[in-house]
């Protein structure tokens, strides 16, 4: 079997998506494997689920730096002496200046809670809830400068009810995050998925049959 990618892990908060990275890199046939956890803040809960798995970690404060490219030349730094290959942001809540982002270009994955490219940025569950759209999801993307945007390389649709809060539909999409996180994961780290302009082809990959239709049809 090839070598498995060494893969580092950026998060400032919970990390339940680097938990569902972690449990699918700890399956015996995965393409990566995660060799490093990155937190810019010394509270993030997730720093403690990277330990029980006896993960690197590094606390790298954004506040201890001047100018964002010295926290940038920091978190570089911390991944080059990881040999790392694929960097996840997953909750990380920085953003990246295009010099970082192109340093890793399409080695960089991110998610977010919608079908980019709609509801890009923050409070995505408030503003779909406000837009009255029938459907929301998640989205792993390839990183490119601007933000939430880049080749998609997975996505999951899940239905948004009329009794949804913030908080429902936002437990909702993070099921779906947590299968989707590892699917496009383990098809960049294989070499499955490769980037064609701004799209993202997979190989031997169909897409799902079937239609959904929200409010469903009388019966
Ligand atoms: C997720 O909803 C992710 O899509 C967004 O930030 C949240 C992080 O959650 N970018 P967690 O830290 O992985 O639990």
């Amino acid at each position: 079997m090839a070598e498995r990618q060494r893969t580092a892990v950026l998060i400032s908060g919970r990390g339940s998506n680097l938990q569902a990275l972690i449990a699918a890199c700890a399956k015996a046939d995965a393409s990566a494997t995660i060799a490093l956890v990155v937190s810019n803040r010394a509270d993030a809960v997730g720093l403690d689920h990277a330990r029980q798995a006896g993960i690197a970690t590094k606390v790298i404060s954004h506040r201890a730096f001047a100018t964002q490219t010295a926290f940038e030349d920091a978190v570089t730094a911390a991944l080059v002496e990881h040999r790392i290959g694929l960097v996840c942001l997953a909750g990380f809540m920085r953003v990246l200046s295009p010099w970082f982002v192109e340093r890793w270009r399409d080695r960089l994955l991110n998610i977010h809670p919608s079908l980019l490219p709609a509801f890009r940025g923050l409070d995505t569950h408030r503003r779909v809830l406000e837009a009255g759209v029938r459907f929301s999801g998640c989205t792993v993307h390839l990183v490119r400068a601007e933000v939430d945007d880049g080749p998609i390389v997975a996505q999951a649709v899940v239905p948004v009810r009329t009794d949804d809060t913030e908080d429902s539909l936002a437990a909702r999409v993070l099921e779906a995050e947590h299968r989707c996180y590892p699917l496009a994961l383990e098809l960049i780290a294989s070499g499955r998925a490769r980037v064609e302009g701004k799209r993202v082809l997979t190989d031997g990959a169909a897409a799902p049959s079937g239609l959904w239709i929200n409010p469903p049809e009388p019966d």
